[in-house]
């Protein structure tokens, strides 16, 4: 198949506003869902009819760093007017996304991403819809025009470009129609700059089945609050309690005194059954290699930086180096230059390795890790419950969270924050694995 990325105008906000102008892909935002099985190879040719360069990342996928779509580490930047085929085969089954890896703090603002979804193997989870919600929140001008400046400094140093208007799909429906008894397999990806989304189903219970793709014990979420930082996805398994011709609010609850409401669960007056079903929940696991925790090459990472670190730098040690024009972030003491990076780690082929990160900054991190999934050990020095697979964790301002992979695919893999200002401003590694 073949996606192109254009300029194009999309209705983001009802009438009586105009439409938005937006960068995406085919015309549509969020672009194209691309389905394929587990096991199948996957071939898409980028068209860039953009004003300047692009890629794509697949973001999540463990493919070859050739097909990775980082300009000048893993391919030279598609320039307008040409295009590039990307072709790899789909290992792993889950939710997954792709979004360009060049400029990507304007171009994944402006619109630019969609959805890849790998199907198991063999039909695996049975539900009655399988539905994805591409969450996203946009920042608006009253004239429904994205506002401009994407690389401000007060964002950049803060929490990232927070939109003031949330889509769900590109719109903003206001209602999702369900039938009570009805169990939806609900994929839910964050596209968002540097929105944090943790969504609640008041008395619905959500069961989460698979994290970043990857399968995860089938559990209630604390609080019952589904977090995804940027880039993050879940998939959940909501069985549809209510009761005929009532609605239930999915309200976004994740900053203290913001909440809002995302939709309305609106239920039919005809149930579809009365309970749920009983039909078992849960995945088969992806081939994902385990790391040997004993003999792993540990590497030590402190986040340093941003608006109100100064105090809690002091109080959990690390330093931060220069804040020159644009670094705002520090990874032990440096930001990442504008050029070419290089690696902070180097590994053997095959070889395990754990990190350890300490967020001493006042501020949220989705630390994304390009072309591997790594197992979340624990979170302040306690193991976590679900050892969960994940391509991105994100950690709470003063947090210390343990992760660790095998090293099992050769190249040049970027580590980055996943808030994309934080990672043009300093919170950008990349990892070689020989
Ligand atoms: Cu989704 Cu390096 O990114
Ligand atoms: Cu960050």
């Amino acid at each position: 198949m073949r996606v192109r990325a254009a300029p194009a105008s999309v209705r983001l906000v009802p009438e009586p506003h105009g439409e938005t102008p937006v960068w995406c892909y085919d015309g549509n935002v969020p672009g194209p869902e691309i389905r394929v099985r587990q096991g199948d190879r996957l071939r898409v040719v980028l068209d860039n009819a953009l004003g300047e360069d692009t890629t794509i990342h697949w973001h999540g996928l463990r493919l070859p760093n050739a097909m990775d779509g980082v300009p000048d580490v893993t391919q030279p930047p598609v320039h307008p007017g040409e295009t590039f085929a990307y072709e790899f085969d789909a290992v792993d089954a889950g939710t997954f996304w792709y979004h360009p890896h060049a400029n990507s703090l304007e171009q994944v603002a402006r619109g630019l991403y969609g959805v890849l979804v790998v199907e198991e193997r063999e039909p695996a989870l049975r539900v009655d819809r399988d539905v994805t919600w591409v969450l996203d929140d946009w920042r608006m001008t009253e004239d429904a025009a994205l506002a401009g400046r994407f690389d401000n400094a007060h964002d950049m140093s803060h929490g990232g470009r927070l939109g003031n208007w949330a889509t769900v799909n590109g719109s903003s429906p206001g209602e999702f129609a369900v039938r009570r008894g009805e169990r939806i397999r609900l994929r839910l990806v964050n596209t968002a700059n540097a929105r944090v989304f943790g969504l609640e189903f008041q008395d619905h219970r959500p069961q989460v089945v698979a994290l970043d793709g990857h399968p995860v014990a089938p559990h209630t979420p604390e609080r019952g609050r589904v977090v995804l930082g940027p880039g993050m996805r879940a998939d959940i398994v909501l069985d549809m309690t209510g009761e005929p011709g009532t609605k239930t609010p999915v309200v976004d609850a994740f900053y203290r005194n913001r909440e809002y409401r995302l939709l309305d669960l609106a239920y039919a007056s005809e149930p579809l059954r009365d309970e749920p079903p009983a039909w078992p929940v849960g995945l088969p696991r992806n081939p994902l290699p385990e790391p040997d925790l004993e003999g792993a090459f540990r590497h030590e990472m402190m986040f340093t930086g941003g608006a109100m670190g100064g105090a809690i730098m002091a109080e959990m040690g690390g330093s931060m180096g220069a804040v020159g024009p644009g670094s705002f972030w520090f990874v032990n003491g440096e930001a990442a230059p504008p050029g070419a990076l290089e690696p902070i780690a180097t590994l053997r082929r095959g070889q395990s390795c754990v990190i350890a990160m300490t967020n001493a900054t006042a501020w949220h991190h989705p630390m994304h890790l390009h072309g591997h999934a790594f197992r979340v050990l624990s979170r302040n020095g306690k193991p976590t419950a679900h050892r969960e697979w994940r391509d991105t964790v994100l950690l709470d301002p003063r947090e210390r969270v343990e992760i660790a992979f095998v090293a099992d695919n050769p190249g040049d893999w970027l580590f980055h924050c996943h808030v994309l200002g934080h990672q043009v401003s300093g919170m950008k590694d990349m990892i070689r694995v020989l």
